[in-house]
């Protein structure tokens, strides 16, 4: 049997983090991956550039049963202290909308990063190891096809249920399970919203076209780009208002933000009676989306249309109700909104408070953040002050 100070399972963002801060406190630490590869979910993020953090993570950017709970984390570890690593390592980075900066070059830097971080420090990297088993007799024995390892801390950093052909698996709700830890519903986050007919039978015409639009889920909007797809909605704003959705709640989208159709449509009634209905509708939207939504009889002039039928059109598309039928699940979901519930978790160091030595981080956490750079940043965040406990203790 092998001996180390701590074992963490999922060499991801938070367990790649947990890792070196635990490393550089002089703790022996050994890093178990099932993947061929660390990182792998870092590689495809951001398109390829990694969104890997945002200018400021306050923690209204955080979904959770516990608001209050990512706050001591976040603030240990901030955006700051991330960028300031980045930049020790000459990566290139720049910001776009919204506060997201994302890397010049690629998201291969952010994980050669963390591995030569994860070196220096001292941290051994095994990856192709499936856990057999976990066993708990004051300190944890994990059992590999390969090998036992003793260690005083166990930290669970396996993520949630995105992408399961990237290696997501349930393996942390399966580890709270044993250990008596319990899980909120899981569900899929920033995820493409389907449709039922008739709606997708006109999104999937419209397929490709996109335009900033305001999406509201109860009090929470959101401005940003929408797409039609194939099967419904997506987009950033879409994304964003998937992950506050409940099941058979609608949407509401303001398709023309800061611009009053109304007044608009009326005016071109008056000035111009002989243009179509759709022709005006271009000036507020995308001409396929204009085409789409101008009702039978579109080809008539605007001029014989009564005032109210176009009053109605305009609050169509300032207020365009809608309910999904679902979404396009883990397969396609950036991220698992629930998990550990954190009412079992210290929020300065994620241990388990009935488990001394059991530690969860990152995405398996019950705290999901916006796009936009926040889920790194709960990664990076949950990783080090795990990390930083481990250091601390004797
Ligand atoms: P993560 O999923 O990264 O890592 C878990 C690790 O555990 C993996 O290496 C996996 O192989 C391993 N593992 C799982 N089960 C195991 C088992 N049973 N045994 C051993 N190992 C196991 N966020 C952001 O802030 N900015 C962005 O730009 C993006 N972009 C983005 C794009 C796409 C397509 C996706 C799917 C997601 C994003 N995200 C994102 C979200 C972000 O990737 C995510 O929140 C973090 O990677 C979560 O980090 P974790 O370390 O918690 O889990």
């Amino acid at each position: 049997m092998e001996t180390f100070d701590a074992v963490i399972i999922g060499a991801g963002a938070a367990g790649l983090m947990a890792a070196i801060t635990a490393g550089q406190r002089g703790r022996r630490v050994l890093l178990l991956d099932h993947g061929a590869a660390p990182g792998a979910k870092i590689l495809i993020s951001g398109g390829g550039r990694c969104n890997f953090t945002n200018r400021v993570a306050p923690a209204g950017r955080f979904l959770s049963a516990n608001a209050h709970f990512c706050k001591s984390a976040l603030s240990r570890y901030t955006p700051a202290d991330f960028i300031a690593l980045v930049d020790r390592h000459g990566i290139a980075w720049h910001e776009k909308t919204l506060g997201q900066l994302f890397c010049d070059g690629s998201a291969k830097q952010v994980v050669e990063m963390l591995v030569a971080e994860c070196r220096s420090a001292g941290v051994e990297m095994r990856l192709g190891q499936a856990v057999r088993s976990i066993a708990h007799d004051g300190a944890f024995v994990v059992e590999t096809g390969q090998n036992r390892i003793r260690a005083a801390a166990l930290v669970i950093a396996t993520g949630g249920l995105s992408i399961p052909k990237l290696g997501a698996t349930g393996f942390a709700y399966e580890v709270a399970a044993q250990f008596g830890v319990p899980v909120t519903p899981v569900l899929p986050a920033l995820v493409p919203l389907t449709f039922n007919e008739p709606e997708v039978a006109m999104m999937r015409a419209l397929s490709g076209v996109s335009l900033v639009a305001l999406v509201s889920i109860g009090k929470t909007v959101f401005r940003e780009a929408m797409l039609f797809t194939h099967r419904g909605l997506s987009g950033p704003a879409i994304l964003q208002a998937s992950s506050y959705i409940g099941a058979g709640e609608a949407l509401t989208i303001d398709l023309v933000p800061d611009r009053d159709a109304a007044s608009l449509l009326l005016a071109r009634k008056r000035e111009r009676p002989r243009i179509e209905l759709r022709t005006a509708l271009a000036e507020l939207l995308p001409q396929r989306l204009a085409q789409a939504l101008a009702p039978d009889g579109e080809a008539a002039p605007i001029g014989g249309l009564a005032d109210k039928v176009l009053v109605a059109m305009a609050e169509r598309l300032k207020r365009w109700r809608l309910t999904p039928s679902g979404s396009e699940g883990y397969a396609k979901a950036e991220v698992t909104r629930g998990g550990i519930d954190t009412r079992a978790l210290s929020s300065q160091t994620m241990e388990a408070r009935t488990v001394p030595g059991l530690y969860f981080v990152g995405e398996a956490v019950d705290v999901t953040g916006w796009l936009g750079g926040y889920n790194f940043q709960w990664a990076w965040a949950s990783g080090f002050s795990a990390g930083e406990a481990i250091g601390a203790s004797s």
